[in-house]
């Protein structure tokens, strides 16, 4: 395998985070290269606070459900005090894993020799280990990661001394505030399927309003031009997560035969908030895809550099689950929105075909991908600093 990893790659990169009209994307083998996504773990995964999914999936003391980030399994869990803590999974006897879906326990017991774990990790359970010499069971614990709730969405951590992530959202936090996530409807329609391509491939679809009514070209999406979209230029320069408007032909619209919403508005919205879409990231794994009555959020977890997990579910207004007919006016929802989807995966399914060859370019872009080079500029900052880490030790030797 050629080395990609040295000065001028990295400094090839300036090209990518330059003003819209100027920039190129990134080098193909970002989004190819093995060896790329093993520098990506140490860039990104292991420092960012990384999306698992909504605290309503862990309601009562003893709920939990499992989630994996960059290969490294996680559960996370509600405490007897109820109090959400997330902690790898892997059994720290011999690795197999203790947790598997989700459900509701009062510990986790290791299906394998049954070591038992409490809820905070604690190993408080290993039979027949007594001869084993210097052996103390209240010295091992499954590794607990840092948590954090935002709008409803539950963030773990790897790094112990990561900064808090809601404090570097405050202006996508004030976008979103009308929408009132934290106290959202979940539906249970949650889709969970895993497809072969990098996950900044599926990142920018979901954050590409340049094929909207191209790609998507039909009655049902052309609610929503493109040349409608809108790139606020208000983000601190340090924001976590970043957003985009794309205004709408008319109010109340949306992804179903009937082109308006079907379910009840979220109550607090203006007449400006319901003549467009929204659309927040908060990369590297959670995208929202806002409309007057009805979010997207998907949940990536990049699994290899060329595996992907997505997770797919809803968010109604409060008290929305709860008005008659919703079950079957999300379904109508839902259908067309698959249809969307299907087109979006045919094209994430090729990109990566395209990224192997030897005639792949760095592609140019229209201004309606201004989100595209927020995305790069987001990406290639950790980049540096970590290519700046790994060659300290051979500059200071
Ligand atoms: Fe878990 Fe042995 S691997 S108890």
């Amino acid at each position: 395998m050629v080395q990609i990893l040295d000065d001028p790659f990295f400094a090839s990169m300036e090209s990518s985070i330059g003003p819209v009209d100027e920039a190129e994307m990134l080098p193909p083998s970002c989004y190819t290269d093995p060896a790329f996504f093993e520098f990506e773990k140490d860039a990104i995964f292991a420092k960012e606070w990384l999306c698992v999914g909504r605290q309503e999936w862990v309601e009562k003391p003893g709920d939990y459900f499992t989630s994996m980030h960059m290969g490294e399994p996680i559960v996370v869990v509600k405490g007897r005090d109820g109090i959400i803590r997330s902690m790898s999974s892997v059994c720290q006897h011999r690795a197999m894993l203790v947790a598997e879906g989700h459900g509701n326990t009062r510990s986790f017991l290791c299906p394998y020799h049954h070591w038992a774990y409490s809820l905070d990790g604690q190993l408080i359970g290993a039979p027949a280990m007594e001869r084993a010499c210097g052996f103390d069971k209240s010295k091992i614990k499954l590794p607990n990661f840092k948590v954090e709730i935002w709008l409803g969405f539950i963030f773990v951590n790897f790094d112990l001394d990561a900064a808090p992530l809601a404090p570097r959202l405050t202006k996508v936090t004030e976008v979103l505030e009308n929408y009132d996530l934290a106290n959202a409807d979940t539906s249970m329609e949650l889709e969970e399927l895993t497809f072969p391509w990098n996950w900044k491939v599926m990142f920018e679809n979901n954050n590409d309003g340049y094929h909207a009514n191209r790609l998507h070209a039909g009655p049902l999406h052309d609610i929503a031009p493109s040349e409608l979209c809108v790139f606020p230029q208000d983000l601190p320069e340090d924001t976590a997560g970043y957003y985009r408007y794309n205004g709408t032909i008319h109010a109340d619209a949306s992804f179903n035969p009937t082109l308006k919403a079907l379910l009840p508005v979220f109550p607090k919205l203006t007449d400006e908030d319901r003549n467009r879409l929204l659309f927040a990231n908060v990369p590297p794994s959670l995208s929202l895809i806002i409309r007057a009555d009805l979010v997207a959020f998907i949940i990536l977890h990049a699994n290899s550099h060329d595996t992907i997990t997505a997770k797919r579910g809803w968010l109604a207004a409060p008290g929305a689950k709860a008005q008659p007919l919703f079950r079957e006016r999300l379904k109508v929802n839902l259908d067309a929105s698959a249809e969307i989807a299907a087109q979006d995966v045919h094209v994430d399914g090729l990109i990566p075909v395209g990224l192997r060859s030897r005639y792949a370019a760095r592609g140019r872009y229209s201004w309606q991908e201004q989100a595209q080079r927020e995305f790069n500029a987001w990406l290639v900052k950790r980049y540096k600093v970590e290519w700046a880490v790994r060659k300290a030790p051979a500059s200071a030797a």
